[in-house]
């Protein structure tokens, strides 16, 4: 077996970017890959990204924040060079920046299908691209995307959100075969209502309560249990997974 860089889930030596990482999900794995020595790429359109390598474990020294917008290719080169000629790797791409704009499929507009695609589906898309050249040079490389539980299920008003969940899915299986010879593994994660600010809007009020009904374990997920299983992911001892889409529904698709 080739020496690695660092054993199983010690990340001191590896460069993570995670976007979407001012709140919910993103912030939650920032925390958590931060407390177990990453150095973290935090990655949002929001302002408020300024001030999370100061309260994250290692601070400033080790974590660099960049505001801009996903979707935006120019940013998106740009930040790789940032990267590039601050750290002189990128380990791991956590695409986790998501939006859920819902409507009815009779009424949904033309315009948030082409927003939600464009930043749910897209722009992992050409974030992975962009990290390539990096990663094939280390022989290295982990891509963690969200997707949702509605890459798998119907949900109601979610028509451009499950279909870009589902082709998000489709993507990464497609980069994990033509990538795994270069020692990039990609895969998908697919929770269920997860409370935070996409959650809570998602499912307010009689529809969050009919569908908490429906989670065998009663219950919504928690930011921090989503982060778990992106950190195992983005591990090396994860590096026979990959092309998978792993649910945390609580037992929502086993029904
Ligand atoms: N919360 C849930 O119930 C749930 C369930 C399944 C999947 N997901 C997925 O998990 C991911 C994270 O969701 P969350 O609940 O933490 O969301 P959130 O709304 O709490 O946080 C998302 C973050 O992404 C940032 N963001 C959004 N669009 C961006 C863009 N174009 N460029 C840069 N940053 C952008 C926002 O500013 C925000 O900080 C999303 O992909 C979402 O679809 C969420």
């Amino acid at each position: 077996m080739t020496a690695l860089a660092c054993a199983g889930d010690d990340y001191r030596s590896r460069v993570v970017i995670v976007t979407g990482a001012a709140a919910g999900i993103g912030l939650a794995t920032s925390q958590l890959l931060a407390d177990r020595g990453a150095q973290l790429v935090l990655v949002d359109r929001s302002g408020e990204i300024e001030g999370l390598p100061d309260r994250l474990a290692g601070g400033v020294q080790r974590h660099l924040a960049v505001v801009m917008d996903v979707c935006d290719q120019t940013a998106i080169a740009s930040l790789v060079h940032q990267v590039q000629a601050r750290y002189g790797r990128i380990d791991v791409l956590v695409n986790n920046a998501g939006v859920a704009l819902l409507e009815a499929a009779a009424e949904a507009s033309s315009a948030d299908w082409d927003r939600t695609m464009a930043i749910n589906l897209k722009a992992p898309f050409q974030l992975a691209q962009a990290v390539l050249p990096l990663m094939r040079q280390q022989a290295y490389g982990r891509i963690v995307n969200l997707a949702s539980q509605a890459s798998v299920v119907a949900l109601e008003r979610h028509a451009a959100y499950c279909a870009s969940k589902a082709a998000l899915v489709a993507l990464s299986r497609v980069l994990a075969l033509e990538w795994a010879r270069h020692g990039i593994t990609v895969n998908a994660i697919s929770p269920t209502v997860v409370e935070t600010e996409l959650g809570k809007q998602a499912w307010a009020g009689s529809a969050g309560a009919a569908m908490r009904a429906r989670i065998p374990v009663g219950r919504f997920a928690q930011p921090a249990e989503i982060a778990q299983l992106v950190a195992y992911l983005a591990s090396e001892h994860a590096a026979m997974i990959t092309g998978d889409n792993i649910l945390i529904d609580g037992g929502y698709t086993a029904a």
